[in-house]
């Protein structure tokens, strides 16, 4: 198959490994594949997020040794990062902007010509590098400011303000501000991950990062603030996590996807069962839990029926995903307590006490 291809598009996963440092095995392990089959004259696109340097350093030295040819020479290489927004209906790829680097500038100008029959707006830089630190610079910003508002989020709430309605008030400000929401955690494959990658490229320049260790450090305490929240509600009506009922509705790790990898969910889920409670989900995406590296204690485990009989057996029901097709109306009517990380609840009166914003 390669050996027929002009263009080689390799977008294969670039996790963490156990200590947290980029996995780059599967780029090598694909790039070996593929070296012995390149056609002289094709062109490599690696769409990977990774850090500066993989494509013109660790990629194009597998590919050399491998194909027995030279990147620029006889075969063209460039990074183009994939920009893709799961679950919005409005993120249609041709209209979505394409940073392209290249290798060399002959490497740029074969990318361009591959990506301009299927993207319209094509966003050139000077090298692979410069496409690798944008994409990692896109997924640091969100990160970032996810934790901010997560702090800011807790600080207002010992103030007894709503982080919520203050977000939708300097939203209002037709410049300089962009509205990013609180959550239970950081989920998916990318915004948790993806800082890391720089984190451990900028030491070997002696560098630090100290914005996505601090990010990165409020955005995994969330799971636990959560759990603070649960227990007070809990506290409040004379009863305990251990031995409670508790309902997490949503268990992708975003709206409206049957994406559930890296979902804070199954932080949730696991700090209350270690905690003894007894965990069940509702995901109208995702009917059973699959098999994962992370967290396989509860694959097989599926999700609970929609039924108000259901929902009302439940001590508490905590609301970490909030899914447009989930009727929050009717949940707040079959619920005994909720805590709400989502501000799913907007506009739904319910009774004093009955609802927990965390
Ligand atoms: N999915 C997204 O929304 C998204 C958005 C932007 C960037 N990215 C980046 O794209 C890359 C892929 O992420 P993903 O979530 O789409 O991954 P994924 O788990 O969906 O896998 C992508 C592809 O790689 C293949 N693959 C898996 N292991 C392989 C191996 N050992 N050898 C060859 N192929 C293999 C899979 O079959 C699949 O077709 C990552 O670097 C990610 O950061 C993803």
């Amino acid at each position: 198959m390669a050996r027929k291809a002009d263009a080689l598009i390799l977008c294969v996963p670039t996790p963490l490994n156990k200590n947290r440092e980029p996995d780059i095995s599967y780029i090598v392990e694909t790039g070996k594949a593929i070296a012995p089959h390149m056609a002289k004259g094709c062109l490599v696109v690696l769409e990977s997020t990774t850090y500066p340097g993989t494509t013109s350093e660790d990629l194009r030295e597998v590919l050399e040794a491998g194909s027995g040819m030279k990147a620029g020479k006889d075969f063209h290489l460039a990074f183009s990062p994939e920009r893709e927004d799961p679950g919005n209906p409005g993120s249609a790829l041709a209209e979505i902007p394409k940073v392209v680097g290249g290798y060399t500038p002959e490497c740029l100008r074969k990318a361009i010509a591959l990506y301009a029959m299927i993207v319209k707006t094509i966003v050139p830089v000077s090298s692979c590098r410069v496409a690798e630190s944008a994409k990692l610079l896109e997924n640091i910003f969100r990160s970032v400011n996810i934790a901010l508002v997560n702090e800011l989020k807790v600080v207002y709430q010992a103030m007894g303000i709503d982080i919520w309605e203050v977000i939708e008030a300097a939203a209002t400000k037709p410049f300089g501000f962009m509205p990013f929401y609180p959550g239970p955690g950081l989920g998916g494959h990318c915004i948790p991950i993806d800082p890391f990658y720089l984190t451990w490229k900028a030491r070997e320049y002696g560098q630090n990062t100290r914005f996505i260790e601090l990010a990165g450090e409020v955005n995994t305490s969330m799971p636990e603030y959560v759990l603070h929240r649960v227990s007070d509600a809990l506290n409040e009506r004379r009863a305990a996590i251990k031995g409670s009922r508790i309902l997490i509705v949503g268990l992708a790790y975003k709206p409206d996807v049957d994406d559930e990898r890296e979902s804070p969910s199954y932080e949730l889920m696991d700090l209350l069962e270690s905690r003894g409670a007894e965990v069940s989900y509702y995901d109208p995406y995702i009917p059973v839990i699959k098999s994962t590296r992370r967290h396989g204690r509860w694959a097989g485990t599926e999700s609970v029926a929609w039924e108000r009989e259901i929902v009302e057996s439940f001590d508490l029901v905590l609301v970490a995903t909030r899914h447009g097709s989930v009727d929050y109306r009717e949940l707040a009517r079959w619920s005994r307590c909720i805590v709400d990380t989502r501000n799913a609840f907007k506009g739904i009166p319910l009774p004093s006490g009955k609802l927990w914003k965390a």
